[in-house]
């Protein structure tokens, strides 16, 4: 798992600063390669001799360095991932806000491979709500958390905040390279945001997606390594190695669809499509002195319906469901009807969950009835279960992708 891996320890100024050393033999000891970089307050707690002996290469503190002008890029971009252990709440607040004051905050910024950060820190500190925002900021954005341990602290404090041990750190950084790459060259497709149907020039149809969901999937696949096309409707950052196919109505998201399904081994449904739209939209803007408009509306197309006839062998469908009362009655109805794999059900009527919110909760059903319930989390961890859940099947699926044919 970790032989050859290149890993970048960086190390700031806690007093569990001595622990690295011994997450750094660890990972050496293992045969991955340990490229150390220290900030300043680390230095106040272990010599820098010591930690180049045990890794693989000397320490790197600067970003001055004559005879390698940019280190932070060449670290970043060459490593496989990023371990910061100790990190203190300096540390999580620079990268947080994306502050670039030294060169583990630059690496932090220059890379693309993952990371994982081990916060360590008196209780009252991991406890205040700017570090919590901080960590929950982190997590949102795809970064891996392993949380401090209850135990004794500096100065005799017992409590939460004691760097987790190298034993944990060691078996999170193994856990994060064994899934990380568990999309490659895998075709992802995703839908995002709420569909706008015409009324008139100016008004549309809308309803409250923001695509926040479709967007978490979209960036959890890329960082695993997929190839991901997001049709989407929000006007949000598109993330990283995600390319974006920008749609407004049903009938274009189900054009976008068509077309792509035949190239895609994974389609993700997170849109919420407008179910109505009217029948005759107005060329221009409907007066108001002409009184109240007649709108008369028909259904639109049911874009995951069709996708489930089309299936392809080996391919993976993926439905949402967005409910305000039997949840699972109607997320397993759907699942039959639309010929899914896989459906991510969401009560839209409870705090937190659904329409907009960071956060999200949802119960995963598959044909078999399996049913695994994801309590209230962020929307990128949200996304991990749902792609959990399709490596999963994937790898359980006797037909190979390479080799499709149609199914129904
Ligand atoms: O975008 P966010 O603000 O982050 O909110 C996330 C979300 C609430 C939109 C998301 O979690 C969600 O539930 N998406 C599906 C919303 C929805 O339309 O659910 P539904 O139960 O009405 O539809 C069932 C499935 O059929 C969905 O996958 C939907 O995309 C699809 N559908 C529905 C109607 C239609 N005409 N064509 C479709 O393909």
């Amino acid at each position: 798992m970790l032989a050859g891996k290149r890993i970048v320890l960086g190390v700031t100024g806690g007093i569990a600063a001595y622990k690295a050393v011994e997450v750094s033999r660890r990972l050496v000891d293992a045969g991955a390669h340990v490229s150390p970089v220290m900030t300043a307050g680390a230095e106040h707690f272990i010599g820098r001799t010591t930690l180049s002996a045990l890794a693989s290469e000397p320490v790197q503190t600067s970003l001055w360095d004559e005879a390698n002008p940019i280190p932070h890029t060449v670290l970043g971009q060459s490593a496989d991932l990023i371990v910061v252990a100790p990190a203190t709440a300096r540390l999580l607040a620079a990268y947080a806000a994306g502050l670039s004051t030294d060169l583990l905050t630059n690496v932090l910024l220059a890379t693309r491979a993952p990371v994982v950060v081990c916060p360590a820190m008196h209780t009252e500190m991991w406890e205040h709500p700017a570090v919590q925002a901080n960590v929950a900021t982190l997590r949102s954005r795809g970064v891996h958390i392993v949380e401090p341990e209850e135990g004794r602290l500096a100065g005799g404090d017992v409590g939460a905040g004691r760097l987790a041990s190298p034993e944990r750190i060691v078996a999170a950084i193994e856990a994060v390279l064994s899934t990380t790459r568990d999309l490659a060259n895998v075709h992802v497709v995703v839908s995002a945001g709420g569909t706008r149907e015409p009324i008139d020039a100016v008004r549309v149809i809308a309803n409250r997606s923001s695509g926040k969901q479709g967007y978490a999937i979209a960036a959890e696949a890329a960082a695993r390594g997929a190839k991901v096309t997001l049709v989407s409707t929000a006007e949000l950052p598109v993330p990283a190695g995600v390319a974006l196919r920008a749609v407004e109505t049903a009938a274009q998201m189900q054009a976008a669809l068509t077309e792509l399904a035949p190239g895609a081994d994974v389609i993700i449904m997170a849109a919420a499509v407008a179910d109505f739209r009217p029948v005759a939209p107005a060329a221009g803007k409907i007066k108001k002195d002409q009184g109240v408009p007649q709108i008369v509306l028909e259904p639109t197309p049911d874009i995951l319906a069709a996708l489930g006839k089309a299936k392809l062998a080996g391919q993976v469908l993926v439905g949402f469901a967005a409910e305000t009362s039997d949840l699972l009655a109607n997320a397993e109805s759907k699942l039959r009807r639309k010929h899914l794999d896989l459906i991510v059900a969401n009560d839209v009527s409870a705090p937190g969950v659904g329409f907009q919110h960071d956060t999200n909760a949802v119960t995963l059903v598959q044909p078999g009835g399996v049913v695994h319930v994801v309590a209230l989390a962020d929307k990128r961890s949200i996304a991990k279960a749902v792609l959990d859940t399709v490596v999963q099947i994937r790898g359980a699926s006797p037909t190979p992708n390479s080799k499709r044919s149609l199914t129904k």
